[in-house]
């Protein structure tokens, strides 16, 4: 697909086909592009946590969301937890390279989840990336290692809404140029 239309085509959903599996292969691969984001000295400090069986993602998302999100993920087909590898990106022997500390694994993370959700929308897929999700909860039910900051909850299948461009801010009210 044309990056262009790629770009404008992601975008979060938030109501999926019920009963529709995604081929394990896909999700695989889909997983695979996102691993080419760039990392703070390709350390790689992204995790990921999928959730393929019915049973257990209903069990998961009846048991880690809040009911809005429970709502909108009921008939995803599957569920990614994102974590990163904390002291890692932006540390030098467990001692931060600079302010930001382990904001940089957040960064390194971050990367690489706009990586999925691009490579997914490209593979026909569609995803809803949730901050709003119960983190103690996550880490019990996937037995997640307290070395991993856990992030966001994504949302994989099939979009079963139309969905529509939600406003971005005008570029320069975000963005200074310097030009001559
Ligand atoms: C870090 C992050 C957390 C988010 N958390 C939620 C959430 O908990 N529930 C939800 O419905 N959408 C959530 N979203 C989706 C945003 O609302 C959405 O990306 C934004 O409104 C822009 O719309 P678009 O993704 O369709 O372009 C989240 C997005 C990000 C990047």
């Amino acid at each position: 697909m044309e990056f262009e239309t790629l770009i404008r085509e992601r975008r979060s959903v938030r109501r999926y086909k019920e009963n529709t599996p995604i081929d394990h292969e896909l999700l695989v691969s889909v997983l695979k592009q996102a691993q080419q984001a760039p990392s703070w000295k390709n350390l790689q400090p992204a995790r990921s946590y999928v959730i393929e069986d019915p049973q257990v993602l209903k069990d998961f998302i009846g048991k880690t969301l809040p009911a809005g999100n429970q709502a909108k993920a009921i008939n995803a087909s599957a569920i990614i937890v994102t974590s990163f590898v904390q002291n890692r990106s932006g540390f030098t022997n467990d001692v931060p390279d600079n302010e930001l500390g382990n904001l940089w694994g957040a960064y390194d993370l971050g990367l690489r989840d706009a990586y999925l959700i691009l490579a997914a929308r490209n593979a026909g897929l569609d995803t809803l990336i949730m901050g709003l999700r119960d983190g103690q909860k996550i880490r019990s039910f996937l037995n997640i290692p307290e070395n991993e900051t856990i992030a966001s909850v994504i949302a994989v299948g099939y979009r079963d809404e139309e969905v529509h461009d939600r406003p971005r801010k005008d570029l320069n009210d975000v963005t200074v140029f310097f030009r001559i």
